[in-house]
Formats: C-alpha cells, sequence, structure tokens
C-alpha cells in the first residue's frame, strides 16, 4: 500500500507538472478563453431553452448548473496578468488588471449565476427571469474587452 502510494505520487507529480508561480502568457491566455467559452456555451445553451427556440427543457437545470460551475473557475482564469504578453490573440484590455471592479464584476456573476441555478432547480421560475438579466455578461465586455 505504502509502495503504491509512492508510486501514485511519483505519477502525480509528472502528471500535474504545477509551474513554480506564472504559467506561459500564450497558455494563460488560452485557457482563460477556454473557461469564458464554457460560460458562453452554457449561456447559450440556456437562454436556446428558456426561450424556447429548442425544446429541451430537462436540460435547462443542466446548463444552469453548468454555467455557475464554470462562472466560478473564471476567478483563475483570470489570475494571472498577461497585458503585453505572448503572442495568442486576446480580447482583454489592459485595464482589467487595475484594480477590484473587473474582480467585483466576476464575483457578481458568480453569485448570480448561482443564483440563477438555485432557482431553476427548485423550480421558481419568476425567479430565473429576473435574475437572467442581471448576470452582467454585456457590461463587463463593453468595459474591459476590445471590440
Ligand atoms: C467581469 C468581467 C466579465 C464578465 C462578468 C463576463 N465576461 Fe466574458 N469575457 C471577459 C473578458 C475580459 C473576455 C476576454 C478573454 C480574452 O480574450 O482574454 C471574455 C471573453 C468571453 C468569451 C469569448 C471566449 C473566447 O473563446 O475567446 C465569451 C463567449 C464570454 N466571455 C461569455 C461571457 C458570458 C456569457 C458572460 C455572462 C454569463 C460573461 N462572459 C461574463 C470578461 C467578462
Amino acid at each position: 500500500m505504502k509502495k503504491l502510494l509512492a508510486v501514485m505520487a511519483v505519477i502525480m507529480a509528472g502528471v500535474y507538472a504545477a509551474p513554480a508561480q506564472a504559467a506561459d502568457p500564450d497558455e494563460a491566455i488560452k485557457y482563460r478563453k477556454y473557461v469564458m467559452g464554457t460560460v458562453g456555451d452554457h449561456t447559450q445553451a440556456f437562454f436556446a431553452i428558456l426561450q424556447g427556440k429548442v425544446p429541451h427543457t430537462g436540460e435547462l437545470a443542466y446548463h444552469a448548473r453548468a454555467l455557475a460551475e464554470a462562472a466560478k473557475r473564471t476567478k483563475a482564469a483570470f489570475e494571472q496578468n498577461t497585458a503585453g504578453q505572448g503572442n495568442e490573440p486576446t480580447t482583454t484590455l489592459d485595464s482589467a488588471w487595475d484594480g477590484p471592479q473587473f474582480q467585483a464584476g466576476l464575483d457578481k456573476m458568480i453569485d448570480a449565476t448561482e443564483s440563477m441555478a438555485v432557482a431553476v432547480e427548485t423550480g421558481d421560475m419568476a425567479s430565473v427571469g429576473a435574475i437572467a438579466g442581471t448576470l452582467g455578461c454585456k457590461g463587463c465586455h463593453d468595459n474591459y474587452r476590445s471590440k
């Protein structure tokens, strides 16, 4: 058992060869886009169902929960300031790294998507409608993304 644990530790160390501090800027930018892309996909799927464009009402709770979980991951995704670094295309404006306002925008989205998921899970559809307009996607993009 002890031997097995030791072997696993070695394997894990190899798999999760975590960089000591910062990631390569291009990788950090790509990761950020993967996470935001997931947020975007679940949001689109959620609204397509909510607005009756597709009939998959049984999937609404899944997308709401997946959106809330993805939203929580945006904090890590925006941890590394990549301003002026790397070759990977990015639309994040330098001002996103300036202060607490951008982070507050992420926090607001995290809270709103969590509340929305709970509302769907408890069948409180009136609240879903009210919260859906307060996710803050457009506001943040208008302020912190290049066109
Ligand atoms: C607090 C700011 C903020 C909030 C809130 C926010 N975003 Fe973003 N989002 C960004 C920034 C900055 C980028 C640019 C990422 C990059 O290119 O480096 C981005 C990029 C994206 C992308 C493009 C990802 C890619 O592949 O390039 C999508 C899609 C997206 N956001 C969807 C959403 C949706 C949907 C919401 C709301 C549920 C949302 N975002 C909320 C800041 C935000």
